[in-house]
């Protein structure tokens, strides 16, 4: 795999047959973090084989953990961490790497990283990481782009976040664990994920209630042991399943997804005209491919439609009858798909914060980038939907959220396969 490899898709190939949906990636990447507070050994099962796993597997080894995978289940060992730094080269590969902020603090008292790296979706800073763990005491100096922290007069107690940011109430979290005392995360981000950090966290000793909630009280200050965790389904990877089937038609079943953390996508897909069943074990999707469109999309934190599926459902309903708007809330710059569905026949405009997407009866396969993660799952939606066959480049964006996804979509009918970068037809300067 290179970062040039693209993928050859033939469009209108309706899917069938099973999906399974895997482990959540914004899950297990805060859990692996919070294993480095455990002395011993945990284990964590369903962890999806994708770059941010390995990525975070190479922090973990850089701070002196034991990191073995034996199929879908990592065994991670931090009773000697040896480093309490990210090197930057690591920090640059992921956002996720900042939560091993909190997790460093608590295991090691200290911590010292660059600001971390990730999807290009307009500025992506940790002000609100920050603040909340000055709030707890700890002090952090930012230096040439480096960060040093010390827990130095660490005091539990009221930490408001201005805004429910994920990943800083996940970093809250952690770095609460090691401090006496009871904190109180207010104006707390309500993600599913961070009820599967909580459980991991508790089933280590912790004693942390709330999350999923406003408010998530730590009482902080009991040594954790290592604890067993079985990731949650990726909830955005399942939205993704249900909105290729949408687009390009079929009957297919999502073995594990569950349908209260994608509530809002069905939603919408079922007013688009699509069927989605809660059967045993997963979710029945059938569609015809032909959706209507209509609908008024706003991302908003959980439980609002996700940010993550903006994309994705804006290039199910690019092929639909009607008009659809979607207004993005989260991110200054989420809408760099657009130009490329508009290459394969999409008629889409943008202003500000607002894209309005009249919808036309087919799409055509061309060449198409894919800029960040989940602009390329959207694209992958579009080239499944689209009529002809479409080259994905840049493909190992969809590398970091999505495993194994030329085999499972194949399996469900698709007809994709993956170009090695170096072989000859690559278009270059993308
Ligand atoms: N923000 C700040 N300051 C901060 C932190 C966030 O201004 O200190 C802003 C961000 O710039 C953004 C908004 O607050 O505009 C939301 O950011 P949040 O902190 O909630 O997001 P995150 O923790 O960086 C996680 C997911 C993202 C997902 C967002 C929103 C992980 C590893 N990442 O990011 O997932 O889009 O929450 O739900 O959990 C993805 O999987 O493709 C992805 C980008």
């Amino acid at each position: 795999m290179t970062e040039k490899d693209r993928f050859i898709i033939e469009g209108g190939h309706p899917l069938g047959g099973h999906l399974r949906v895997q482990g959540a990636k914004n899950s297990v990447l805060p859990i692996m973090a919070a294993a480095v507070m455990c002395r011993g050994e945990s284990r964590i099962d369903n962890v999806p084989d994708l770059s941010d796993v390995r990525t975070a597997i190479s922090i973990l080894r850089h701070l002196g953990a034991k990191v073995r995978r034996e199929g879908a289940s990592l065994y991670v060992d931090a009773s000697s961490l040896t480093a309490h730094d990210i090197p930057d080269g690591l920090m640059r590969r992921m956002r996720s790497s900042v939560f091993f902020l909190g997790a460093i603090l608590a295991a090691c008292g200290r911590c010292e990283m660059s600001y971390p790296g990730g999807c290009e979706l307009g500025p992506r800073p940790i002000d609100l990481h920050i603040d909340a763990l000055r709030e707890l005491g700890i002090s952090i100096s930012e230096e040439g782009g480096r960060l040093t922290a010390r827990v130095e007069h660490p005091r539990a107690g009221d930490v408001h976040l201005a805004f429910p940011s994920v990943g800083a109430t996940e970093n809250a979290m952690l770095a609460a664990c090691a401090i006496p005392g009871t904190t109180r995360i207010r104006n707390a981000a309500r993600e599913p994920e961070i009820r599967n950090l909580q459980e991991f966290l508790n089933a280590a000793g912790a004693c942390i209630l709330g999350a999923g909630s406003e408010t998530i009280e730590i009482r902080g200050g009991r040594p954790l042991h290592p604890a067993h965790i079985r990731i949650m389904p990726d909830r955005i990877v399942a939205a993704t399943w249900l909105c290729a089937a949408a687009a390009a038609g079929g009957d297919l079943f999502l073995d594990e997804a569950e349908e209260e953390t994608v509530a809002t996508v069905c939603r919408s897909l079922r007013r688009a005209g699509v069927r989605i069943d809660r059967e045993r074990g997963g979710l029945r999707v059938r569609s015809t491919g032909r959706l209507r469109g209509g609908e008024v999309i706003r991302t908003q934190p959980y439980p609002g439609f996700p940010t993550d599926a903006q994309a994705i459902l804006m290039a199910t309903l690019a092929k639909s009858e009607g008009v659809s708007i979607f207004v993005e809330n989260i991110f200054d710059s989420r809408f760099r798909h657009v130009s490329e569905l508009v290459r394969m026949g999409a008629n889409i405009r943008t202003e500000g914060r607002t894209a309005v997407v009249c919808g036309v009866p087919r799409l055509c396969g061309c060449e198409v980038c894919a800029c960040d993660l989940r602009a390329g799952a959207a694209l992958c939606v579009a080239c499944l939907a689209a009529e002809g066959e479409s080259t994905l480049f840049h493909v190992s964006h969809i590398d970091r959220g999505y495993e194994n996804v030329i085999q499972l979509l194949n399996q469900a009918g698709a007809s994709i396969r993956r170009v090695a970068g170096e072989e000859e037809g690559g278009k270059s300067g993308m």
